[in-house]
């Protein structure tokens, strides 16, 4: 089937929703959901590395996602914390480099501990970059760029400039962006570098996410036209 693939995309975004509703929907409880999901994150990076994504970015944990209850959040930060000390020396195998985005500011000594050590033991592949959005809000994105521009003492910037100032200032903008769930919403991811993205929605819940789901995802996004802004002659 990836052989019927020709036009890949560069960055493939993903807002993993659903997890929640998986485990509800087996009488299970909420974190049940996020240990299955993760699950699909690792099938996910298998299939984006094979079908030639060069970057593939998740979203894993948003500023609002403080406000669900302690326990969930706890258990959310363990299993990230689990998942990143046990999967990094595969992804150093596979040669993909594994990078971090959102604010430090709120996360456990733990879990940057672990973002640290993931960050430098894959900093030398030069494979497929792996970007876990954590504590991320792109609203929060905007502002730390404008303060980071503010401390510089640059008092008139342009767009290309301003992109210099975001989290990971050498990520292009993604090409596609999946959102497992049903919804139809960006909650509050990339605000800036989705400007022109594709966007593909699919019902599926992200712990049943698959192969061939991101295929078909890669389908959808073969069969767009992207214009720019621009006119088709
Ligand atoms: C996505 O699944 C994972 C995180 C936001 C951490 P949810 O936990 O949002 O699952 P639903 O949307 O409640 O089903
Ligand atoms: C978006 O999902 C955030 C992540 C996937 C980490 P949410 O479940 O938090 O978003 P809403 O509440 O449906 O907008
Ligand atoms: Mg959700």
């Amino acid at each position: 089937m990836i052989d019927l693939l020709y036009k890949v995309p560069d960055h493939v975004a993903v807002i993993m929703d659903g997890n929640g509703r998986w485990a509800k929907r087996r009488g299970l409880p909420r974190v049940f959901g996020h240990k299955e999901g993760a699950k699909a994150v690792e099938r996910t990076i298998r299939i984006a590395n094979k079908a030639g994504v060069k970057w593939l970015s998740v979203f894993a944990f948003s500023t609002e996602n403080w406000g669900r209850p302690e326990e969930e959040v706890n258990a959310i930060m363990s299993l990230l914390v689990e998942y990143i000390n046990t999967k990094v020396p595969h992804l150093k195998r596979d040669n993909i480099r594994l990078r971090f985005m959102g604010r430090r500011d709120g996360l456990p000594e733990m879990i940057l501990k672990s973002m640290d050590e993931g960050e430098k033991m894959t900093q030398d592949c030069d494979g497929m970059n792996f970007v876990v959005a954590l504590n991320y809000s792109g609203k929060a994105e905007i502002v730390d760029a404008v303060n980071k521009i503010i401390k510089s003492g640059v008092s008139k910037i342009d767009e290309k400039d301003f992109a210099k100032y975001l989290y990971i200032p050498e990520m292009p903008e993604p090409d596609l962006l999946i959102r497992t769930s049903g919804e139809k919403r960006i909650s509050n991811f990339m605000l800036w570098e989705l400007a022109y993205t594709e966007l593909y929605f699919t019902e599926v819940l992200w712990p049943d996410f698959n192969e061939e789901e991101f295929l078909k995802a890669l389908y959808f996004y073969q069969s767009r036209e992207r214009r720019f802004g621009k006119v088709t002659v």
